[in-house]
Order: C-alpha cells, then structure tokens, then sequence
C-alpha cells in the first residue's frame, strides 16, 4: 500500500512538472500596449504599399463579418473543431489593434501570438504569414492604422474543452508550424522568387488548396493538392490538376488578376474573392503568382496533352449545335432531356465568358474529383455583382428534385469528361439539398474587379 501511495506521488510530482514545464515553453511575454499612432503621421506610400498587400492577403475577407464594417471582424470561421471568429484589426483601442505596437502586430504575423501573449488558432493563417517581411509587415501595420477605427467586439469561438485552452496551441506549433521570414532561392530568377513569396506566405493559396491531417494541419507531402473548403472544392493546382486544357503562365495570370478565363471558366465560391482582390493589385505580382504555379505545375505530361486535344476536338465537332432531345425516359435519358432544355442553350459555348457559359468540355468541375462544385452552382446559381453586370446563372433549387440532378450529374460526367463516373454523387446532392452540406454563396464581384464589400458574402444556406 505504501509502495502505491509513494509511486502515485512520484506520478503526481511528474505531471505537476510536466505541466509547469509545458506552461513555461507556452508562456509568450505580453508587450506593451501603446497609444494609437497618429493617422497624420502615417507615410502614404506605406499605406498605399499596404493596401496592397492587405488585399493579396485577403485580410477582409475573414475580417469583415456579413453586413459589418470591412476589418471589423466577426466573422464565424467553421473548422472541424468549431466555429472560430476572427476579430477586429481596425484600429479601434478598446475592441481592435490601436493599443498594437508594430513590434506586436509583426509578432502576430510571424508567430501567431496576440499583444498579451496568447497563442492564436490558425484558422489566422499565420503558418503562411511568417515568411512575411518585417518590411511588408510594416506597411501592412500602417495601412491597418489608417482605417477607421470601428467599435466591435468579436463573439467568443465555439470551441469545446480543451480545444478552447490557447495554451494547448504551443504544443500544435511545436508540431506542426515552421516560423521563418522568407528566403529567396538565389538560383531563381526574381519573379519566380516573388511568386513564391507571396503563394506560400501572404496568398496563403495552400490554406485552401492544400488537404489537412486530422489536427487541421496542412499535410506538406500533398502541397496544393486539392482539398475541400466550405464545402466546395478547391481544385489541385499542382502536376495533378485536373483542369482538362493544361494551365500556363498565360492563363494564370489572367484568371488570377480577371476572375474567368476563356478555356477555363469563371472563379467561383471561395475563390471569388481571391482574384476579386488580386484584379486591384499592381499586375506583375498576379503574374508573378502565375509564374511560380505553372513551374510548380510543370509541363503537361503526354497523357494530359491527349485529353486537351480530345477535348478541343469535342467541342469543334459539336460545333455548337443543338443536339436532338432522346426520346424515352431511361436514366441517363432524364440527365440527357434536363442538359439539352435547360443548360445547354447558355453552356454551348458560342458567346464569349465570362457573361456567356462555358463549353463543359473545358470545365475543371466536370473533370474533378467530386461533383461538388457543379451540384453548388446548380442549386445556388452564380449571383451577379450588386449593381454590375457580371457572370450570372440561374438557381435551380426547388426547379430539380434530387433524382433529376443526380441523373443531371451522371450525364455531365458521361458526356464531358472521359473520367470514370463519381460515386458519392446522390450522397452529396442529398447532403446540400438537406442543409446538412452548409454552401456559402458568394456574389460574382471577382468577374468585374469590382472592390470586394461585405454584403459580397450572402448568408450560408439554409
Ligand atoms: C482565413 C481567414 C483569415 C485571414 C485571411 C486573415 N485572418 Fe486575421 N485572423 C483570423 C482569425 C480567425 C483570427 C482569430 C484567431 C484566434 O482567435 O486565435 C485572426 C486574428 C488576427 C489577428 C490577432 C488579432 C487579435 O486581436 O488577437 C491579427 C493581428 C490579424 N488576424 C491580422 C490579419 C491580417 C493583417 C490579415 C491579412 C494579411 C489577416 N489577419 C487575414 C482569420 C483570418
Ligand atoms: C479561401 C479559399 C481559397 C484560397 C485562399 C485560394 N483558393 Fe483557389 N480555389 C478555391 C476554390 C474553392 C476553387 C474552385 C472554384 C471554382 O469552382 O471555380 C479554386 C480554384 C482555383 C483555380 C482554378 C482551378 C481550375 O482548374 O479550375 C486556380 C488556378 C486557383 N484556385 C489558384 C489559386 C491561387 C494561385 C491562390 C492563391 C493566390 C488561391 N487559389 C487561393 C479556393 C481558394
Ligand atoms: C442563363 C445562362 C445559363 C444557364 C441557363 C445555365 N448556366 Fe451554367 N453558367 C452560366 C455562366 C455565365 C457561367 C459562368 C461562366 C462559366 O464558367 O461557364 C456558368 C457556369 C457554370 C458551371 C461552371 C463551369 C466551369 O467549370 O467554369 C457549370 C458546371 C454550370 N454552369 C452548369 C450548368 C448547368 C448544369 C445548367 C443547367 C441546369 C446551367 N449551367 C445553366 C450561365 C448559365
């Protein structure tokens, strides 16, 4: 008994160690809070530099809460863990960063650290952030402090225990996050440098792009690989894109800085305001982006090139005339009947993108791994731009029942893509259409370079 009592100390005195040695290598130090600088004061060629770089790091988009002011915060980021909301970076003392030092702001964006010292949840994507450079952070700092300060308090994340402790994040960290500024690869010409410096780090593209391990950690072995975001599914842009016209530097550059591309359609759902805030950026770092992709991307391999030309071969045989109807009502006839009367008209391909539809031969959806992004545009449709003209597709939710657009579905893939059929089509159609699958729709805006407002984000449905 004695024995037991003494070993159960020795555990207890262990684990008291353990955790007072845990909250040491935690504890980050709390630096001073200062007074807001003034807005006077602040360089304009550094605000403007920061506005830029603000939106290549999309800042407002996570920071700007549906109908709330831009960098307001409150925004409810859904993660498999919970709902984390992100907080306001206006320069607001009590309730935003006016009492952040520049030291504390570029800690943030270099550590993940907040001014008191608490660990941040990377749903801020500072595990890209840290290769930002001190001199970016600067202007990013200046360009934050001369917004309007706005009052307004970020709701407290969802999170059970004990997810909730901050503490718990030093041990991810430690993990899973590599802090470091940039290095450039003096092999590499300047462009490429700059493409990568801003894809890895202040683009943050593999937050979206690059699948996560079960502790919400990007999986470096799968480097933009694809993954699912939102519930719709951000495409590999990798060797292993399944675009079925190969990307290059050219049409890169141009999706990225204009929203749509003539042989690949428009960019949709998450991706909207991405290239909505990279059409107001100066070009060459669009292009510089592009650049550093398509290396990534390689040269399209013999088996991708054949598919290209099968595909553009389709489309000059088609020659975009309207196909007879089959009659009869078989299961792929339904799909068949649905395509020609309701789609086919605007998806033919004989007027030009991004306000015409595409020719589906070219389409990234239809090639994907999943029909998710079909099944999101058919029910939602693609909103137009708030008083513009942009891409605009009707919304068929409550005109198709679930069969008709699994049959829909199975058809698009037969006809447009030489892939084997999807297997989790009724699943996911059943799922969306349930509200169990949450899709946030987002308004075209990225289409016409409008700037990106708040009320871009409608609410999730239902
Ligand atoms: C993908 C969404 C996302 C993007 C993009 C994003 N943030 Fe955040 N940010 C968050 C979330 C969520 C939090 C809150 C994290 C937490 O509570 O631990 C946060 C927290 C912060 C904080 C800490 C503020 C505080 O009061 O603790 C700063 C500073 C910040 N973000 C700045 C920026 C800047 C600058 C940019 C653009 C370069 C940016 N964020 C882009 C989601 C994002
Ligand atoms: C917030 C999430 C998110 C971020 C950040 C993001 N993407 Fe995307 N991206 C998506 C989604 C979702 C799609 C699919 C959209 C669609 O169906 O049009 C997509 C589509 C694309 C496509 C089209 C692929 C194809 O074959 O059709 C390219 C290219 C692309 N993204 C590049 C980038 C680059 C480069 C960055 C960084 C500058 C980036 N993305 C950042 C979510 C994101
Ligand atoms: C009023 C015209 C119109 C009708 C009708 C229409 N669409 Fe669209 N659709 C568009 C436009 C415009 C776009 C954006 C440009 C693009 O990418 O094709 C689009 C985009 C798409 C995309 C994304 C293509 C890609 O990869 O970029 C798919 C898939 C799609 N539509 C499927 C359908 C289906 C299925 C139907 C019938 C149920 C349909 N559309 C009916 C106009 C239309």
């Amino acid at each position: 008994m004695k024995t037991f009592l003494r070993i159960l100390a020795g555990l207890a005195l262990l684990l008291v160690i353990g955790v007072a040695a845990f909250a040491a290598y935690a504890w980050r130090s709390e630096i001073d809070p200062v007074d807001p600088p003034a807005q006077a004061g602040l360089d304009p060629a550094l605000v403007a530099r920061g506005s830029d770089l603000a939106a290549i790091g999309n800042c407002n988009v996570c920071h700007t809460a549906p109908g709330g002011e831009t960098f307001a915060g409150g925004l409810g980021i859904p993660t498999p863990f919970g709902t984390i909301y992100s907080t306001n970076i206006t320069p607001d003392p009590e309730t935003g960063i006016g009492r952040w030092s520049e030291a504390a702001f570029l800690r943030s964006m270099r550590e993940g650290v907040d001014r008191e010292g608490r660990h941040l949840y990377p749903a801020f994507p500072y595990d890209h952030y840290t290769l930002v450079t001190d001199e970016d952070n600067r202007a990013l700092y200046a360009f934050l402090m001369s917004r309007k300060p706005v009052r307004a308090q970020a709701p407290e994340n969802e999170l059970p225990f004990p997810l909730n402790m901050r503490m718990l994040l030093a041990g991810w960290k430690a993990l899973y996050f590599r802090e470091g500024a940039f290095q450039p690869d003096p092999n590499r010409s300047a462009e490429w440098n700059r493409g990568r410096y801003l894809t890895e780090g202040l683009s943050h593209c593999g937050a979206c792009h690059t699948p996560r391990n079960r502790f919400g950690a990007e999986q470096r072995e799968l480097h933009l690989a694809g993954a699912e975001v939102e519930n719709w599914t951000a495409y590999a842009i990798n060797a292993a894109s399944p675009a079925p016209i190969p990307w290059n530097a050219e049409s890169l550059a141009f999706y990225l800085r204009h929203g749509w591309h003539q042989e690949h359609g428009v960019s949709r759902g998450p991706m909207a305001p991405v290239t909505a805030n990279l059409g107001s950026v100066p070009e060459e770092d669009a292009r510089a982006i592009a650049t550093y992709l398509a290396d990534l991307m390689g040269e399209p391999n013999q088996e991708r090139q054949t598919r290209a030309e099968a595909a553009r071969a389709a489309i000059r045989e088609e020659g975009g005339a309207p196909r007879p109807v089959q009659a009869g009502a078989s299961g792929s006839g339904i799909g068949e009947a649905i395509y020609v009367s309701a789609c086919e008209g605007c998806h033919d391909g004989r007027r030009p993108l991004p306000f015409g539809g595409l020719n589906l031969h070219l389409s990234t959806a239809v090639n994907g791994p999943n029909p998710q992004n079909i099944i999101n545009v058919v029910l939602f449709g693609l909103p137009g731009a708030k008083g513009e003209p942009s891409a605009m597709m009707p919304a068929y939710r409550g005109v198709l029942n679930e069969d008709q657009l699994v049959a829909l579905l199975d058809y698009m893939r037969e006809r447009f893509s030489d892939l084997p059929a999807w297997t989790d089509t009724r699943e996911r159609v059943a799922q969306t259409m349930g509200g169990e699958r949450k899709v946030t729709v987002y308004r075209m805006d990225g289409t016409t370079q409008a700037p990106p407002e708040s009320s871009m984000r409608t609410t999730p449905w239902p």
